[in-house]
């Protein structure tokens, strides 16, 4: 019987040539601290991928990597905007406002968790300059977004202009960086700073590696206090070399990219299954490896009866013109790396039983 878990990229292990890196990684004294040559020739790597000079602070969770990423360019008093679902806004405790000592979110609102340029320059632009209130400092975007749509390169170079020419920051909280890359078939450059991206959360974690999220910083001004902040925050791994050995299992050959391809073809091929399905429907284009499906009530009972496990999704970003009937629920199907196509049959099959 396959998985019918489509709860979320995290339900998977590391996959092997990650695990495979650790263990190469394990035999023998190395300096701590980050100091070892893994940690070291990372940053060779990473300048080679972003082709130009970045700097590099590895963490083992996203939610470090954002909120470090944030502090480094917020002041306590600074403002953030983002979309008003954005996991640094709903799904990070706070620890945003924790590390940057009390800056704030601003949620904006926009379809499928996008943010658009417009709305960016409305909302700074009503923002009294009085020491009164905070000045926007900084906009993140969610690449893929918490609705699993891809913001295209000039979508982002947009929105890089827009927050540049007002001496504000762009922020990518990328913890599906390379299912959207793999969707735009651009270059990793392209899609961050050649579109205006001063920071970036560049995730590991959901597509493939243990623990392992890197921090890449574009804009020199902003590398200063960021190894400090992270050591600060209890987030130095004095065995520095086992999360750095995740990344170049990762990125070596490609494999970052194959998984990335294998979940986003997963979902495409659960996607063009439930729009077969009576009276489903996508509420949003799957471009990543999320599915967003409004579901009769009678499928979704029939999927939980199979065994099916996923999580409800907020109708609060729909398309304009979209709205759940009664006997509707939207649910959001996420696949990884590790998803079979037999789990995704199987899962359109219990489906089809509810139909
Ligand atoms: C958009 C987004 N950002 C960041 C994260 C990272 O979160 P975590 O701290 O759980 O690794 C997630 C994980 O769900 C996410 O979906």
């Amino acid at each position: 019987m396959p998985s019918l878990n489509f709860a979320s990229d995290n339900i998977a292990g590391a996959s092997q040539p990650v695990l495979d890196a650790i263990v190469a990684a394990n035999a023998g004294p190395m300096p701590a601290y980050g100091a070892d040559p893994i940690t070291t020739g990372l940053t060779t790597r990473f300048s080679e991928l972003f082709e130009r000079e970045v700097e590099v602070v590895l963490v083992a969770t996203g939610t470090a990597a954002n909120a470090l990423a944030l502090a480094s360019v917020l002041s306590p008093w600074g403002l953030c905007l983002c979309h008003e679902e954005a996991h640094i806004i709903d799904d990070e405790c706070g620890a945003p406002e924790f590390f940057t000592a009390g800056a704030k979110l601003l949620g904006l609102q926009g379809n499928g968790a996008k943010i658009d340029p417009r709305s960016v320059a409305e909302a700074v632009d009503r923002l009294p300059r009085h020491e009164k209130q905070m000045p926007a400092e900084l906009v993140s975007i969610s690449q893929a977004t918490e609705c699993g749509l891809v913001y295209g390169i000039e979508e982002i170079a947009a929105l890089g202009e827009v927050a540049h020419a007002r001496g504000v920051k762009l922020h990518m909280d990328g913890a599906r960086f390379a299912n959207a890359l793999v969707r735009l078939g651009c270059s990793p450059a392209d899609m961050t700073w050649r579109s205006g991206v001063d920071i970036l959360s560049f995730g590991g974690t959901k597509n493939g590696c243990l623990a392992a999220e890197a921090v890449i910083v574009f804009d020199p001004d902003l590398a200063g206090t960021l190894r400090r902040r992270r050591k600060r925050s209890g987030h130095t791994l004095s065995k520095g070399r086992l999360l750095s050995a995740q990344f170049e299992g990762y990125l070596a050959g490609g494999h970052w990219l194959d998984n990335a391809r294998h979940a986003n073809a997963m979902a495409e091929r659960l996607a063009a299954g439930v729009k077969a399905l009576p009276g489903a429907r996508l509420a949003w284009p799957t471009e990543a490896n999320e599915v967003f499906a409004i579901l009769p009530r009678g499928i979704d009972e029939a999927l939980r009866r199979a065994g099916a496990v996923y999580h409800p999704w907020s109708d609060r970003s729909l398309p304009a013109g979209e709205a759940l009937g009664p006997d509707e629920v939207l649910v959001r199907l996420v696949t990884a790396f590790t998803t079979t196509q037999d789990s995704v049959d199987g899962f359109l099959n219990a489906a089809r039983s509810g139909a």
